[in-house]
């Protein structure tokens, strides 16, 4: 699959970071937890000359589609070196900032952009038991200029057609979901893509906002308590198609168990609400699916 990716040095040099360069990325601009730091100087010592022939290439592909859309189909890292893909996103961190200050976005929200990557860094290390970023590639979308966190929301130029939609994601970091809150985030980003890309977006009306999530199916209303957000977040979208019938176990293990997807179900942690509202759900046979829908803005009063 790396054969799809540029040959190395095609776009330009790439500046692979040093141990100095990832501790203070990872700690001073990425909030990254200090063993998960440590680790990656460790790992960057590790790196066989394939595997950095391999970062170079993957950074080739981020310089060479500054301000592209969505995120980019990487590799998925290989076994021996879980941290592969933090490598080169490290490297781009100063493209970012040259991309994120021509376009007038604040220092600010560069960092807020980043914090994503402590985040993940985290939720890799709950997961697997050891640092690794093994989604690296979704932050192609970061690094590239396509993807900002406005309040609670992080929100991404994504979609084929010549007018490309805002699509919606959900940190794990970050406090409820509460309708305020996202109320917040999407009045913030209609002001924000237009001014960031006008040559997108004439202005707040050219919006279109869609999210794909296994928050999105409206059976979660019948297993989660009265209280809870998430079915209020699913309900301000009007729904696209029946969704994956194959269901949605990746997302489902990994955002609401945080555990591998090859974890039985009898092995499922049953810590808080929502995994047992979820649990009840899977041991009845409900067919949880991950939806996809156009946000109704009118539901937010906007
Ligand atoms: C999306 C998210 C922020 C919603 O959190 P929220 O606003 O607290 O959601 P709800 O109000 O519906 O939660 C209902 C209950 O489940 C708990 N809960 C929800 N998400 C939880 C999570 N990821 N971990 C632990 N508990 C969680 C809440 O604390 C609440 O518990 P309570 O009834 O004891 O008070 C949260 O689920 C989350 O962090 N998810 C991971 C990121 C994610 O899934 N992104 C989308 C990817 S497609």
């Amino acid at each position: 699959m790396t054969q799809d990716l540029p040959l190395p040095g095609a776009v330009k040099a790439y500046p692979e970071p040093d141990a100095a360069d990832v501790r203070e990325l990872l700690l001073d601009w990425c909030g990254a937890e200090a063993d998960d730091a440590d680790d990656a100087v460790k790992a960057l010592g590790a790196l066989d000359p394939a595997a950095r022939e391999t970062a170079d290439r993957l950074y080739q592909s981020i310089a060479a589609d500054m301000g592209g859309r969505k995120w980019l189909g990487w590799p998925k890292p290989p076994e021996e070196h879980p941290l592969l893909g933090l490598y080169p996103l490290l490297a781009a961190v100063p493209d970012m900032l040259a991309f994120h200050r021509g376009r007038g976005i604040d220092e600010d929200l560069s960092r807020k952009v980043l914090a994503d990557i402590g985040e993940k860094l985290r939720f890799n290390r709950r997961i697997h038991g050891r640092a690794g970023l093994d989604v690296a590639n979704w932050f192609t979308g970061h690094l590239r200029g396509a993807l900002h966190q406005l309040g609670r929301l992080q929100f991404c130029v994504e979609g084929p057609d010549p007018k490309p939609f805002v699509g919606m994601h959900i940190r794990g970091e970050g406090g409820p979901l509460t309708l305020d809150a996202v109320r917040d985030s999407v009045e913030w980003a209609l002001e924000f893509f237009p001014t960031v890309f006008p040559e997108r977006y004439d202005g707040p009306e050219d919006l279109v906002f869609m999210c794909e999530s296994w928050l999105l199916d409206p059976q979660l209303r019948d297993w989660l308590p009265e209280h809870s957000n998430i079915p209020g977040f699913g309900a301000l979208f009007d729904l696209q198609g029946p969704g994956d019938p194959a269901g949605n176990r990746s997302d489902l293990w990994r955002f609401v168990f945080g555990r591998p997807e090859d974890t039985p179900v009898e092995e499922l942690p049953q810590d808080n609400t929502l995994q047992r509202s979820v649990m009840a759900g899977l041991k009845a046979d409900v067919p949880w699916r991950n939806r996809f829908g156009r946000l109704n803005l009118s539901r937010l009063g906007l």
